[in-house]
């Protein structure tokens, strides 16, 4: 699922969905709600130059629903429209429809003053690894289709799926590389499970990821692990704790951190500590 993006992998990657792009009206941006930036790709602006194009904030069930607001509200300070979804259950996949034909309305008047009148939107998904692009394609469609690779620069036959009668989806979504050179953004992927723990070790990110919620979410932590002096711990310690609490001994009866930090790595990307946005 993950991908290593060498310089290489990216060039392919931008060079197939500029091939692509020049084939649709519209381009849907997908990204993940609790990182609706560090889930963009960089370059996404100058790749789609002048194509009418929106957002689609998708795991909303995993984010924190007055910041994903927040976020809608941002987004469209930038004139850029957006709409939130969860791909898993298919909930707000109407407005996804909605803001297509929204923004393709230019297009399509044109369409119908030359006489083209049934001429579908033809639209494509795009987003970095595992915001949830097969997921969210398989939903609108209606139907398990073909698991689409995560490699940049796989072809294979393009196809058009009709979603609607006037709305068709490439079936092929484009692949984009997040910005991974920055440390911030690195942690906050791997927190949510986008970067591979073998780039960073599980004690590691559950450090930060304690250090997290001491700025923020502090409450819903203390709900999950009541732990006194939170406050005044060091956040090694504070995972001992944990460890303890939940009854993780290693032999000699030591605080496994290790498996504890596992153990709250996926609580956190399941959404079982709760629902977070970490921007
Ligand atoms: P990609 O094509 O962009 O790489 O992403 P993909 O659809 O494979 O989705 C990545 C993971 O995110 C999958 O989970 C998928 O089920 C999950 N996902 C997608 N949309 C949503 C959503 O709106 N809410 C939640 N909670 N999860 C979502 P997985 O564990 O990797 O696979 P699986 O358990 O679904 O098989």
């Amino acid at each position: 699922m993950n991908i290593q993006w060498y310089p290489g992998h990216m060039t392919k990657a931008r060079r197939m969905m500029q091939e692509n792009i020049k084939l649709v009206d519209v381009v849907v941006e997908l990204v993940d709600a609790r990182v609706p930036v560090s889930s963009r790709n960089p370059e996404m602006a100058q790749i789609t130059n002048n194509k009418p194009r929106f957002v689609v904030l998708n795991k909303i069930d995993l984010a924190d629903p007055k910041r994903t607001a927040e976020w809608i509200q941002k987004f469209k300070e930038e004139s850029l429209p957006s709409v939130c979804v969860n791909a898993r259950t298919g909930e707000g996949l109407p407005a996804v429809l909605t803001a297509a034909r929204e923004a393709c309305k230019d297009k399509i008047a044109r369409d119908k003053r030359r006489g083209m009148m049934n001429r579908p939107i033809r639209a494509m998904i795009v987003g970095i690894p595992n915001v949830g692009k097969s997921t969210f394609i398989n939903k609108l469609v209606g139907r398990a289709t073909a698991k689409t690779g995560n490699k940049p620069g796989v072809t294979k036959g393009k196809q058009w799926i009709k979603i609607k009668k006037d709305i068709e989806l490439l079936d092929t979504p484009g692949i984009l590389w997040p910005k991974f050179e920055d440390r911030t953004v690195g942690l906050r992927l791997a927190f949510i499970g986008s970067i591979r723990e073998e780039i960073l070790d599980a004690e590691t990110l559950a450090l930060e990821l304690v250090r997290f919620f001491k700025n923020d979410y502090r409450n819903d932590f203390l709900q999950k692990y009541p732990i006194e002096d939170f406050e005044g711990k060091e956040p090694h310690d504070i995972l001992r704790e944990m460890a303890k609490m939940r009854n993780l001994l290693a032999s000699h009866g030591e605080p496994d951190v290790h498996r504890l930090s596992k153990m709250f790595l996926e609580e956190f990307r399941n959404g079982k500590m709760g629902s977070f946005t970490l921007e």
